[in-house]
Order: structure tokens, then C-alpha cells, then sequence
């Protein structure tokens, strides 16, 4: 029988005990399937007294995840822990320093420090997989390392947050606004421990910066991602935009450009009948178009325990097989410094303002917008809110900076009540 890849796993919640499960029930198909045992030798959490619903006394305990990953006994730094900084980056550091292969969930710390962690592993003839990362249960990591390696890739796009898009669907079913079902997915444990990362579009941005390093050959750039989150989203939006046969998703969308790298996290308006527009509840979506093998849609569980554990455990079963790829599917040193650009591609726009209800207020708009190129496609005023009217207005393809020239305008009218709300139409 063939030496064992020896597992150190640190982090033992949601995700951590979900692999150690995996590890425990199928330890017979995973060695069938990797061609040699895979053994968990060493496990981290902080708390050695939780209960976690399995039998760790087969493994050594480490309290400190660094000691844990510099064990003669770990072939495999599995982190599990989370977070950009702080221990997850330290131990998976002092892992890269002693050569040891490293499998992670944390798109923080990759969004933050990838470039310098790919080299670091490179230096030592060690890989980073973190299939887990992106999009929990869906290998879509794999399929743009591997799977769509001969192909030029011309846009990645999709929906990476589970509880963003829970969020979206519930308020369209339910009715109820944005506030109330905020709390309700804070009641049901769907949020992160600084619920921002998810609905800020923090969480959805770093995982787009992945994908986008993967695909356009680049250094991860989150910091360039251009980030709007779903806070501002209403159930007035979601309904209007339901009526007009669109829903309201919170979209990444990533494209190499002859200006430069186009990455952007925001609200958009997608047809409802779209793969984008049917999707449901925490699920994850992505979209890939390649030159050669046209668009390929991907959809599954972006988040939970099982869904996540399964993609650490194919990231765990390759390096047992003895695959091995670079951590954004080519040498860190041949990955281009990002060029960032922003997203000028025309696009139609939904926008809904309050005017006050008095004869001319519609012409004076849709003057401004004329002044500025903005096409009006669609307009409608529906019911009243005294002493202003709502108004919707679809335009035709605009640029933004056309449409925020119109924006910044609009208020010297004397009609527009407040800001307006402008949302992107993506066709997908
Ligand atoms: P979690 O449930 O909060 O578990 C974190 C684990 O790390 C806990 O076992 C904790 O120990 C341990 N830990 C934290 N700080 C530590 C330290 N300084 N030293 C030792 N152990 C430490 O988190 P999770 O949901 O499993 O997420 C883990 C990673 O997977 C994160 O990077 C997350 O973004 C990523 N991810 C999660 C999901 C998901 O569905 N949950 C999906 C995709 C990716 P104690 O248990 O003793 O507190
Ligand atoms: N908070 C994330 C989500 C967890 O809702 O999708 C998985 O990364």
C-alpha cells in the first residue's frame, strides 16, 4: 500500500469538521479514488473542549495552528480557519516555508495576499488549491484551470453570495423589505460574523478577483474591484424591476478589456427568465464564456458544510494523485500586474426617481437625460405618493458616465425628489 497523504487540518466549525467527516466515512473511496490512504495526523480549533460531533481522538491536537502546520507528520496544511490576517495567514505562511502543500477555503486571505502566498509556494515546490473559495460546492476552479485551459476566456460573471441572493428572492416572495429580511437571515445564521462581507459585496468582490487571476492571467486585484452591495436595494426596486420581467441580482462580472481588466460587484436588473434571473434562495451561479467552448453555466450550493467540504476533499484528492497545478493555473511570476479599467461597455439602465407632481416636472428629465445621450427605451409613472410621483424610466444602451452626467444634473431640475436610483440591465 502506498505512504498515506497526511492531512494537519486547523479549524474545526462548519467547514473543518465537514472535511474530518468526509475523511472519516469515506476513507475506503477516497484511497480507491487518490490511489493511496488519505489520513488525517493533526487537528487545530481554539476550543479543545467543544463537542463537534465526531471522534477526534485518532488525532493529535495542536492548539497553535502554526505548530500544527510545521508537523513532520503533515504532508497537507489544510485551513479551515477564515480570515484575512491573523492566524489563517500565519500558519498557512509557516506551511508555504517548510514546503508543505496548502488547501484552503479563505477567499480573504487569497483576495488579499494570493500573489505573494502563490510565490511563496512557488519558491518552496509547493501548490495552494482552494477549489473551496469560490463558490463553495461548485468546482468551478477546476473547470477554469483544467477543464478550459486551451481556451481564451472572454467574461466570467455570476452570482457568489448565497445570502446576498437569499436575501433578493425572499424580499421578491415575501414582499417584505430589505430591513426585515436582513434580520431574518441574521436569525437563520446565514450571515458572516460582519454581516458587511456579505451584503457589502465584499465576500462575492474577493471571489471574482480569484476567478479573474485564473482567467485572465493576472495578479488577484480585489482591491481594484469596483464594489456595491445589495444595502441599498428596495422592495419598490425588486417589485418594479419584477413587473418589467427583471430581477434584481447582486452580479460579478469580470472582463479583459483593450483598456484593461474590468472587474464589478453591484446590483443588476437580469431578465427573470434568464439562468441568472431563475436563480433561487443561498444558491451560486456561474457563467463562463470562453472563445472556443462558447458559454458554460454552472450552478450549485455556494456555501454549507457539505457542499464546501467536498471541494477541500477534490482539492485534497489531487494533491494524493499527485496533481498538481499552480495556484492561479500558471507560474505567479508570469501573472501580469492587473491593469484596472473601468466598466465603460454601454449597458441600459433602470432608474427610478420621485418627482413632484406638477405639469413639465417629466419633460424637465427627460431633457437632462437627452442632453447627456441617454436614450429613454421605457417610462411610466405609477401610482401616487403625495406630493411627488414615482416615476420608472428604462433607457436605451447608455454609457455610466453618460448616465451620471445626467445624475449629477438632475437635481438642478427643482423636480427630483432625493437621489434616484440607477441600476444596470445586464443581459446575460
Ligand atoms: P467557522 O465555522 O467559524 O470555523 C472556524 C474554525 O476555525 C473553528 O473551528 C475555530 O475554532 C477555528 N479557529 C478560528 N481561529 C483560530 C485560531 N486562531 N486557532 C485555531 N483555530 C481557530 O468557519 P467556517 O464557516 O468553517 O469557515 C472556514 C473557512 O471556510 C473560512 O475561510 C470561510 O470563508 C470559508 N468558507 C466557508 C463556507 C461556509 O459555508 N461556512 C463556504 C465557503 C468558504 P473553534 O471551533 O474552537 O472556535
Ligand atoms: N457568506 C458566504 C455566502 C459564504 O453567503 O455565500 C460562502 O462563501
Amino acid at each position: 500500500m502506498p505512504d498515506p497523504l497526511r492531512l494537519g487540518i486547523a479549524g474545526l466549525g462548519t467547514v473543518g469538521a465537514g472535511v474530518v467527516g468526509i475523511a472519516l466515512r469515506h476513507a475506503e473511496l477516497l484511497a480507491a479514488r487518490a490511489g493511496r490512504p488519505i489520513a488525517v495526523t493533526a487537528v487545530s480549533a481554539r476550543d479543545r473542549t467543544r463537542d463537534r460531533g465526531l471522534d477526534l481522538s485518532a488525532f493529535a491536537w495542536e492548539d497553535d495552528p502554526v505548530a500544527l502546520a510545521r508537523r513532520p507528520d503533515v504532508d497537507v496544511f489544510v485551513e479551515l480557519m477564515g480570515g484575512e490576517g491573523g492566524a489563517a495567514l500565519a500558519a498557512t505562511e509557516a506551511a508555504l516555508a517548510a514546503g508543505k502543500d496548502v488547501v484552503t477555503a479563505n477567499k480573504a486571505m487569497l483576495a488579499h495576499h494570493g500573489q505573494r502566498l502563490a510565490e511563496a509556494a512557488e519558491a518552496r515546490g509547493a501548490v495552494i488549491r482552494f477549489e473551496a473559495a469560490v463558490a463553495g460546492g461548485i468546482p468551478v476552479v477546476k473547470v477554469l484551470t483544467e477543464g478550459l485551459a486551451g481556451n481564451v476566456i472572454t467574461r466570467v460573471m455570476g452570482v457568489m453570495n448565497g445570502t446576498c441572493n437569499y436575501i433578493l428572492t425572499r424580499m421578491e416572495a415575501s414582499g417584505l423589505p430589505y430591513a426585515e429580511v436582513f434580520a431574518e437571515a441574521d436569525a437563520l445564521g446565514y450571515l458572516e460574523a460582519d454581516p458587511n462581507l456579505d451584503v457589502g459585496g465584499i465576500d462575492a468582490g474577493h471571489k471574482l478577483s480569484l476567478l479573474a487571476a485564473i482567467a485572465f492571467g493576472t495578479q488577484v486585484s480585489f482591491s481594484e474591484v469596483e464594489l456595491e452591495g445589495i444595502g441599498a436595494v428596495t422592495i419598490e426596486d425588486i417589485r418594479q424591476a419584477a413587473d418589467m420581467g427583471f430581477r434584481i441580482k447582486l452580479l460579478g462580472v469580470a472582463q479583459m478589456t483593450g483598456r484593461g481588466l474590468e472587474q464589478r460587484m453591484s446590483p443588476c436588473l437580469v431578465p427573470a427568465d434568464s439562468p441568472l434571473g431563475q436563480l433561487q434562495g443561498g444558491t451560486n451561479m456561474v457563467v463562463i464564456e470562453g472563445d472556443s467552448v462558447g458559454q458554460l453555466v454552472l450552478r450549485g450550493a455556494g456555501a454549507g458544510r457539505g457542499p464546501t467540504a467536498s471541494a477541500v476533499m477534490a482539492d485534497v484528492i489531487d494533491l494524493a494523485r499527485g496533481f498538481r497545478v499552480s495556484t492561479f493555473g500558471r507560474p505567479a511570476a508570469s501573472l501580469a500586474p492587473a491593469r484596472p479599467a473601468r466598466a465603460t461597455a454601454p449597458a441600459a439602465y433602470y432608474l427610478r426617481m420621485a418627482l413632484i407632481d406638477k405639469p413639465g416636472a417629466l419633460a424637465k428629465v427627460a431633457a437632462v437625460l437627452g442632453d447627456a445621450g441617454v436614450s429613454i427605451d421605457r417610462m411610466r409613472q405609477y401610482g401616487h405618493a403625495e406630493p411627488t410621483a414615482p416615476v420608472l424610466i428604462v433607457t436605451h444602451k447608455t454609457t455610466r458616465d453618460a448616465l451620471d452626467h445626467a445624475l449629477v444634473r438632475l437635481p438642478a431640475t427643482g423636480v427630483v425628489v432625493g437621489s434616484p436610483v440607477a441600476i444596470r440591465i445586464e443581459v446575460v
